[in-house]
């Protein structure tokens, strides 16, 4: 770790924290089998602190980014175009407990969604498939306009069957913006992103950055609703979905104007750069991407870090870009 992060505010109190990552001041990684891991008890099992084990990977046993590699890795994509519709693909998704999305899953197949209803509404937005006036409205739009737009959202089949709409939360003039994939049965009745196990793991990353929920960060999703599969059981968004739901975040992060984006996690991540739905979120990380003219930082979901705790430190190394990314930005 440099002197510069050291430095930094908070830093004592994030070697508290990181070992709720499950990480240690000298990069070990701790040892959990999978199955503690399931279900809200045993999410509270993964927090904990346990005893240390020797690393596995070696390249992930020091992340010390500095300003100039993060500048020298920026990777500019052309635009942030909203994800086109993709081919089925043959097999269907795996199977996951209720409670979380399962897109944290490296290979997630976004072919199995659902295809998105549109509701008519006497609204005219549907009469012009090609062009959608609602990307319009929304430039003119500001907080209050925008919040009641996305409750009152029926613009995908999602509509159906959610409890409340989940905007996002934090400080609207935030500096750094952590988005995810998509609210969660928690979500759905709270109204609130990363409210479940999840969302204690994100609050803890957050705060081994030095950052708290609410305080210079905003957390939001790339939809507004929660995605459910037949069996009622949390669901990727379908591309179409993440299509219609997209731009209420884009007016969003026009708003807010953040310094850094964190994409948590392969939906955050392939919505916001226009990629393939195939490249995993391996391929994707270590590199400073660009949102529009935003620095972007991919990471692992918090979801997907309780079930696989052997890349908590890959994740780490994710928010230590993010954090060397900040303070280039912040010069
Ligand atoms: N997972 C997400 O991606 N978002 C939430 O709000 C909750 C879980």
């Amino acid at each position: 770790m440099s002197e510069e992060l050291k430095q930094e505010p908070g830093f004592g109190s994030s070697l508290a924290l990181l070992d709720a990552l499950g990480i240690g001041p000298v990069w070990v990684r701790r040892e959990l089998a999978v199955e503690e891991v399931q279900g809200t008890a045993a999410t509270q099992e993964a927090l904990a602190p346990t005893p240390a084990a020797p690393v596995e990977s070696p390249n992930v046993s020091a992340p010390q980014p500095v300003a100039a590699e993060a500048k020298a890795a920026v990777v500019t994509h052309a635009r942030p175009s909203p994800p086109l519709p993709v081919a089925p693909a043959p097999a269907a998704a795996p199977v996951e407990q209720e409670g979380g999305p399962p897109s944290w899953l490296d290979d997630m197949d976004f072919g199995t969604a659902l295809e998105p209803v549109l509701i008519p509404d006497g609204d005219e937005e549907q009469d012009a498939p090609s062009v959608d006036p609602l990307i319009a409205r929304l430039k003119t739009m500001d907080w209050p306009q925008l919040k009641q737009q996305v409750a009152g959202c029926r613009r995908c089949g999602l509509c159906q069957g959610r409890k409340n709409t989940v905007f996002g939360v934090g400080d609207e003039k935030a500096r750094w913006l952590f988005i995810g994939e998509g609210p969660g049965r928690n979500e759905d009745q709270q109204g609130e992103p990363f409210v479940g196990p999840a969302g204690k793991l994100l609050d803890n990353m957050l705060l081994s950055m030095g950052v708290k929920r609410g305080e210079n960060a905003y957390i939001a999703n790339i939809v507004k609703c929660r995605p459910t599969d037949d069996n009622g059981r949390d669901r990727p968004p379908s591309a179409q979905e993440v299509a219609a739901c997209l731009p209420y975040l884009q007016r969003q992060i026009e708003l807010i104007q953040p310094t850094v984006l964190v994409a948590l996690g392969k939906t955050a991540a392939i919505s916001l750069l226009g990629m393939d739905p195939a490249t995993p979120v391996s391929r994707l990380r270590g590199t400073v991407h660009r949102y529009q003219d935003r620095p972007l930082v991919v990471t692992y979901h918090p979801a997907y870090l309780l079930r696989t705790l052997t890349d908590k430190s890959k994740a780490w190394a994710d928010l230590c870009l993010a954090m060397s990314t900040y303070q280039a930005q912040s010069r």
